[in-house]
């Protein structure tokens, strides 16, 4: 091997560097798909216990490596953490997802306590903590560390909505009717996502991606300002303290405006969702930054041949440039872990 060819795959992806074999994660790689996942979660009692019990956080970490031996481990959190921290009241009910008990104004956000926001936060550091030295200790030494959070227009919709939401109307409205107010929420949750990305990088995160997932609501002015300008903000402070972190930013849905967060945001990196074709984003982007993804979740579940074309359109037209092989989303519950297995072996190139 020459020296060039040294370090970590990820890291050296994401520097700009062609890797023989692209790097591969998968968003959700730990998870309900995996039966150990579940017995481990079982264990926990519910899902915030598992997010909050650093040892179990480790654990359902470490699976998905232990199975596949992923080139990154991403810390097994939620970005729901952040409101959480702020003093809103959080449940996950089975089946439907999360609750929070809706904000729906200046006043409202005022009177929640962020008082306890570092201690309701530690146990995602010492998660992140232990998972480094678990992995250093099980020779996953090629392996890197990712850390995360979700961008402020994404928690934003689930504090104002209060969960899960159809049409974003509300977080919509408020944004629209009252921008001087609105930007108080988002400004703080500029603040407390620099801060937990910050706090996730000095416990041994190498390397931290943005999910933006409700990114694609919004029309390109609205864009410009709830998301590209916080997550610029966000960026910048990373490079100022850490300027050989890279940061990944994943601005789901958001279609033509993924050209706009790809010159404006100052990420290092842009994670593809599915709707863009690989061959368009070679010209469109790959010039300007190391890309990440974006073959469909619901082709891995289905495997077969579909899942062959789909990996080889991928990688014949992004492997070329710097590039990380990922879904354009999170893998979805019902996937047979054997098709993770055979998707890593065709990007492996050893099927
Ligand atoms: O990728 C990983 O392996 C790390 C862990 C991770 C989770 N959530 C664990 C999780 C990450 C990176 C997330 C991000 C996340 N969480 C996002 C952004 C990405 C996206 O999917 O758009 C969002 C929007 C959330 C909020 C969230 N968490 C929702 C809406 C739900 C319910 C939906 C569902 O799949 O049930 C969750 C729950 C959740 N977060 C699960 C996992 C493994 C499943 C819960 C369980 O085990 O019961």
């Amino acid at each position: 091997m020459n020296s060039s060819e040294t370090g970590k795959p990820l890291l050296r992806a994401l520097k700009g560097k062609i890797t023989d074999v692209p790097p591969i994660w998968l968003m959700r790689q730990a998870g309900r798909y995996l039966p150990e996942y579940r017995q481990t979660r079982q264990r926990a009692g519910n899902f915030l216990n598992l997010v909050y019990s650093p040892e179990l956080a480790c654990e359902v970490t470490m699976q998905p490596l232990r199975r596949y031996d992923f080139d990154a481990a991403i810390i097994f959190s939620d970005i729901l953490v952040i409101p959480q921290a702020l003093g809103q009241e959080l449940e996950f009910i089975e089946e439907k997802g999360p609750v929070l008990n809706p904000v729906r104004s200046a006043e409202a956000f005022a009177r929640l306590s962020p008082a306890k926001f570092a201690e309701t936060l530690a146990p995602v550091y010492e998660a992140l903590r232990l998972t480094c030295a678990q992995m250093r200790k099980d020779g996953f030494g090629r392996t890197t560390m990712i850390g995360f959070s979700g961008a402020p227009w994404t928690l934003a919709c689930y504090m104002v909505e209060g969960g899960s939401s159809r049409d974003f109307q509300h977080v919509k409205s408020w944004a629209y009717r009252d921008p001087e107010s609105f930007s108080v929420l988002i400004d703080t949750l500029t603040e407390a996502v620099t801060e937990h990305l910050l706090q996730q990088i000095a416990a041994g995160a190498e390397v931290v991606q943005i999910f933006d997932s409700w990114s694609g609501v919004l029309d390109h002015n609205q864009f410009s300002q709830w998301v590209i300008k916080p997550t610029r903000r966000i960026a910048e402070a990373i490079r100022e303290a850490y300027p050989d972190v890279p940061v990944i930013g994943f601005p789901k849905g958001c279609g033509r405006l993924a050209m706009d967060y790809a010159q404006n945001s100052k990420v290092t990196a842009l994670s593809l969702d599915s709707q863009i074709s690989p061959k368009s984003a070679v010209s469109l982007f790959q010039p300007l930054m190391p890309v990440q993804g974006n073959l469909d979740p619901v082709c891995l579940l289905a495997g077969g041949t579909a899942l062959e074309a789909g990996v080889e359109d991928i990688v014949a037209h992004l492997g070329k440039g710097p590039f990380i092989f990922n879904l354009g989303h999170g893998i979805v519950k019902e996937t047979p872990p054997e098709n993770v297995e055979k998707l890593v072996a065709l990007v492996r190139g050893s099927t």
